[in-house]
Order: C-alpha cells, then sequence, then structure tokens
C-alpha cells in the first residue's frame, strides 16, 4: 500500500501590526514620502499584479516564461540532478511546478510571507507529485533566511527566484540578499530571473500601461494603507507616475498630489503640496555583466545565463561550492 503524503507547514515570522503601522506613518511622515512596495499586496492588490502581468506593455513574465520553455532542458543540465528545490514568494508555485519534470527534485520548499497563502497549492501540488516531499515555509525572506535543516533532508539546495522581484531592492539590499541565499546554497545554487535594461519607451510602457492597471495598482497602495494605519488617502486626488532613471538605471514608481491634500491618521498627519510624491517602488534594471558580477559579488561562481532574443530578460544560474 502506498503511503500518502502531506506537505509540512512552518511559520517563522510573525507580523509586529505595531512595528508595521508605526513604520509605515514614519515613512509618510517623511519628507520625500514614501510607501515600501509590501502594500501593494492586499487581496486586489495581488490581483491587479495578476492583472499587470497580462498587459501587453509588461513583458517581464511573458519572456521569462519564454525563456524557461526555450531552455529549461539546458538549465536542467547545468543545475545537475537531485535536490531540494527552495521557491522564495512561490504564490502559488505555478512557476516552479512547471519545472519539475525537468529538474525532478526530491524536496520542494515554499516559501511566503505566510502559509497561509500556500495551503491550498500545497496540499494539491503534494497530490500531483506523490514522489516529492513538500514543505510550506511562512517567512520574511527579504530580512531573514532560515531554512529548518529538516525540510532539506540531506538534498542540495537549489534556490529559485522568478519574476525578477530581486529589481525591487536597491543593488545594495539585492547585494545582501544574495549574499544570504549564498551562504545557505552550499553544493546547489540559485536561479533567478532577471529584467534587463533596454530603450526607455518599452521600459515606460511597461509601468504605465494604456489600460491604467498599474496606476489602479499604485494607487490601492493607498487603499490598504488606510486598512492599516487608519490614513484617509482619497485615490482619486493622486496621479500614477512612472519614470526610467537612467543613472540609478531604474524605473521609479511615485504618486503625486494633483492638488494640495491634507492626510491624517491617528495621532498625526501631514499636507502634501500640489505636485508633491510619494515614492512607491523602485524596480531595478540590470545588464547582464552588471548582474553576473553582483552574483559573484555575492560569493557565487561564475554564473551561466540565458536570454530571450530581444535581450530583454535574463534567467541565471549561478552555483554555489
Ligand atoms: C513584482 N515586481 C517584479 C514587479 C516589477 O516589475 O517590478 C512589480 C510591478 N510594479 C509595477 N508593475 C509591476
Amino acid at each position: 500500500m502506498s503511503e500518502s503524503k502531506s506537505p509540512r507547514f512552518i511559520q517563522t515570522w510573525l507580523a509586529d501590526a505595531e512595528a508595521e503601522r508605526a513604520a509605515a506613518r514614519a515613512a509618510l511622515a517623511a519628507t520625500p514620502a514614501s510607501v515600501a512596495p509590501k502594500f501593494f499586496y492586499d487581496r486586489l492588490g495581488s490581483h491587479l499584479f495578476e492583472a499587470i502581468t497580462e498587459l501587453a506593455e509588461y513583458y517581464p513574465t511573458r519572456t521569462e516564461a519564454a525563456i524557461f520553455a526555450a531552455h529549461g532542458a539546458d538549465m536542467a543540465n547545468a543545475i545537475g540532478a537531485g535536490m531540494a528545490l527552495v521557491d522564495l514568494g512561490a504564490g502559488n508555485c505555478a512557476k516552479a511546478t512547471r519545472l519539475f519534470p525537468l529538474l525532478e527534485p526530491s524536496r520542494y520548499v515554499a516559501v511566503d510571507i505566510s502559509v497561509e497563502f500556500l495551503r491550498d497549492a500545497l496540499r494539491q501540488l503534494q497530490r500531483d507529485h506523490p514522489q516529492v516531499r513538500v514543505a510550506g515555509l511562512g517567512q520574511d525572506f527579504s530580512t531573514t533566511l532560515d531554512i529548518p535543516a529538516e525540510v532539506l533532508g540531506n538534498d542540495r539546495p537549489v534556490f529559485f527566484y522568478p519574476g525578477s522581484s530581486i529589481g525591487n531592492f536597491t543593488p545594495a539590499e539585492a547585494l545582501a540578499f544574495l549574499a544570504r541565499v549564498r551562504e545557505r546554497a552550499a553544493g546547489g545554487g540559485l536561479l533567478i530571473g532577471v529584467d534587463l535594461v533596454k530603450p526607455r519607451a518599452v521600459l515606460e510602457a511597461a509601468y504605465d500601461d494604456s489600460l491604467g492597471v498599474t496606476a489602479a495598482f499604485n494607487r490601492n497602495a493607498l487603499v490598504h494603507l488606510n486598512r492599516l494605519v487608519g490614513s484617509d488617502f482619497a485615490p482619486r486626488q493622486w496621479r500614477h507616475v512612472a519614470f526610467f532613471d537612467d543613472a540609478k538605471s531604474r524605473i521609479e514608481m511615485h504618486l503625486e498630489a494633483r492638488e494640495a491634500v491634507d492626510v491624517s491618521w491617528p495621532g498625526g498627519g501631514r499636507r502634501f503640496a500640489a505636485g508633491e510624491r510619494i515614492h512607491t517602488e523602485n524596480s531595478c534594471k540590470y545588464t547582464l555583466e552588471g548582474f553576473a558580477e553582483l552574483l559573484v559579488a555575492a560569493g557565487f561562481e561564475a554564473p551561466c545565463s540565458w536570454i530571450d532574443r530581444q535581450g530583454w530578460f535574463a534567467v541565471f544560474w549561478a552555483p554555489a561550492r
């Protein structure tokens, strides 16, 4: 009789709601004001992001998928057999699952901020792949990366970080993050998707689409903030702004006050002058050479990379001894 497995769930991160509220209010009160990009992703924001990935202008998701489809077998060759696949920001686990036939992991560890986001997907995945040991880890991997030894077993860890989310860190934060991954990847490595520098018009259209979905995604951060910190932002008073900063090689997203706006929250508040901005996101774009150097600076061995025909997006395999 075959043993039916069920996934393990381990939640190591607990939100400190009061500290989060205090940090969000302090960032709003500062000049220039900012909102951490994590505030994009409430329930509606996650749906809006899904919609963004379907937009004609937003090339990263489909371009990365095409690279995996075209070069997955080469990637599997480079990575080698036998692994615990550690999926950072796993969500619905779809991107990693598509690679299962090629990578044939013996273990799969899905990491996301809350195991609640992972439960349904992992139960289904365990049914579909009974030969794989499946675990869900609730962790804020942007600040801590602590993979319990028991979920890796004796398998070498292969970290998977697709979607060019690395671009939402500053280069200094990205280096620190990659170094943290490197420390835990001995014997395995990192498979990572990275968005590349390209003509400004292509980049700016991807972050300011003609349907206004990205604008809604950006403004929704205010709705989320209102719920979270008790502020009274009126989203209509804010204009979506997205531009490519050449010198910093990044898309910046902001919300700009259309008129003078007074915003209050419990214990405080402030005035924004007409035209004043709240910085909501950076999305850094790398060159192939620049990102390879970052990986090596983080302690990985010389990486290999695969790109699409236009050279818009890259997937890197960075081995770790
Ligand atoms: C999640 N991250 C990789 C997206 C990006 O392209 O930086 C977030 C996003 N922001 C606006 N559109 C998409």
